[in-house]
């Protein structure tokens, strides 16, 4: 047990959370946005981040600032929390992504740990290996190696009240991912980052990216903050949040607006390229983009940093929000409509219903069933598992709508798609209360059939007839022999 994360609030494996930092004596409310803060070019000042975006906790480089002789006085000095003028929480790293960047550097976990605490970091992070996709295994290996021996010599250092960071990489190897996984949340450190998925996410490799984090969260306790490392867009969180991703760090909100990218939750814009602003933060309010395009350079790339901050953090409160009413999913499902590369996010995720639906709780607000996608959720698999424990009977009639003949049968189910059959006395539950589209797809059928299915296999001594009104034949084949499938109005009924 972590008494330093508690879980407040839940919505797929997603969870609204509060992260207790100790050094900083503040608790942060999860998903939480941390914005990163280079020491050497402040685009919006930590201060600002705080009060006007509502920033808890921030970003660093202690690497950044150990190395530059100015930078380092002064944070030994006075502290970070004082030289970046900043009362939240500062999470630092250590200068792994510099050693990816640059092949090298001069720092042990040993040595940036006891810096990271002499300057005052709330939350640290010991020298991991961000193993890029696609290596060789051997690569992969032989680097999570070096990763799982820093977390063992972060283990042994004196941290103090510090939290510190247990990074997990194992490249595109979900096993090795999962490994990494199962090894750092065995440590006694804290906060559990899923590394070096940046060149995934900027590869728009979100299928991947959603591949690897599930593996990671395979390994690592649902009791674990998880930090998904330099994933800074707002499109995409929702989808992590949704994986059990409760971290995030945004470098994109300045680095994009260094080249005048403009952010938004369906993707990357270029403001030569606007004629109108879809958005009403402050920013977007007081200047037209054609107005924006003649600002100062200096000035204009702070303002379009504020955009994209505002845009961030207004995500991260819709998410939250979505957890809270149990609508997730159905904001996944909308932001996998931005792009092609989202929606392979979507249909990865998909992949993992089954690890998903472990956490996903068992009663919420609403299903929308919003796209052939929606038969693949959680949610249906869940319902399809308890077909098999429910009591079924005698003779059984599963019917979409229309009346129940009494007689003939010695109970009447409904089968609505995409769920399949149910009893009506669980009609009024969730999530057999979805809301379907009249007009449905095959999906939604060929899933109601594999329910039929389902029943029939785990109760061979059943007899059972399904009235359905019309379905496809790709439904109708996966219906096994042993249920007599009818059109609706030709089930035979009492005025027979
Ligand atoms: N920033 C982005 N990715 C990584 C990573 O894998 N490790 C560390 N330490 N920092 C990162």
């Amino acid at each position: 047990m972590r008494d330093h994360f508690e879980i407040r609030d839940g919505d797929v494996a997603g969870r609204i959370g509060e992260l207790t930092v100790p050094r900083a004596g503040v608790t942060v409310e999860t998903p939480a946005l941390l914005p990163v803060v280079n020491p050497n070019i402040v685009t919006v000042s930590p201060a600002r981040l705080e009060s006007e975006f509502g920033a808890e906790i921030l970003i660093t480089n202690s690497y950044i600032i150990k190395t530059n002789e100015h930078l380092r006085e002064e944070a030994l000095d006075v502290g970070l929390h004082e030289m970046l003028d900043f009362d939240g929480a500062i999470m630092t790293d250590s200068g792994s992504f510099q050693l990816a960047e640059y092949g090298d550097i001069d720092v042990t976990t040993k040595q940036i740990l006891q810096f990271q605490r002499d300057i005052g970091t709330d939350i640290a992070t010991p020298v991991d290996i961000p193993t890029p996709p696609d290596v060789s295994r051997e690569q992969a290996e032989r680097e999570l190696d070096v990763t799982e021996e820093a977390l063992r010599d972060a283990e042994d250092a004196e941290t103090g009240e510090m939290l510190v960071n247990a990074p997990v990489q194992g490249s595109t190897y979900p096993d090795l991912r999962e490994r990494g996984g199962r090894t750092a949340d065995a440590t006694d450190l804290d906060v559990f980052p899923v590394g070096a998925v940046v060149p995934l996410m900027n590869a728009y490799r979100y299928d991947d990216m959603v591949d690897a984090v599930a593996a990671a969260k395979r390994g690592l306790g649902a009791d674990a903050p998880v930090h998904l490392f330099g994933a800074g867009h707002p499109m995409m969180f929702a989808l992590a949040v949704a994986l059990g991703c409760d971290l995030f760090d945004s470098a994109a909100y300045a680095l994009y607006a260094r080249d005048g990218r403009y952010l938004t939750v369906h993707g990357t814009e270029h403001l030569g390229e606007l004629d109108y602003f879809p958005c009403s933060c402050a920013v977007c309010s007081a200047y037209s983009p054609e107005e924006l395009r003649e600002t100062e350079g200096e000035e204009r790339e702070r303002l379009l940093a504020e955009h994209n901050l505002h845009v961030s953090f207004a995500e991260i409160r819709r998410v939250k929000q979505a957890i809270r009413a149990g609508e997730l999913l159905e904001l996944v499902e909308e932001r996998a409509r931005s792009h092609p590369a989202m929606l392979d996010g979507y249909r990865a995720l998909l992949d993992h219903a089954d690890q998903l639906e472990r956490e996903d709780p068992a009663s919420k607000g609403s299903f929308f069933y919003l796209s052939s996608e929606s038969a693949r959720r959680p949610e249906v698999l869940r319902h399809h598992r308890r077909l098999e424990r429910l009591e079924a009977e005698g003779r059984i009639l599963l019917t979409q709508g229309g009346k129940a003949s009494g007689d003939r049968f010695d109970a009447s189910w409904r089968v609505v798609p995409p769920f399949g059959p149910f009893p009506r006395a669980l009609s009024e539950t969730y999530p057999l209360t979805a809301e379907v589209p009249e007009r449905t797809d095959p999906a939604a059928y060929e899933m109601a059939a594999e329910g039929v299915a389902r029943l029939a296999e785990s109760h061979p001594d059943t007899e059972f007839v399904l009235a359905h009104d019309g379905w496809p034949e790709t439904a109708l084949s996966k219906v096994p022999d042993s249920v007599t499938a009818e059109l609706l109005g030709r089930v035979p009924s009492d005025d027979d």
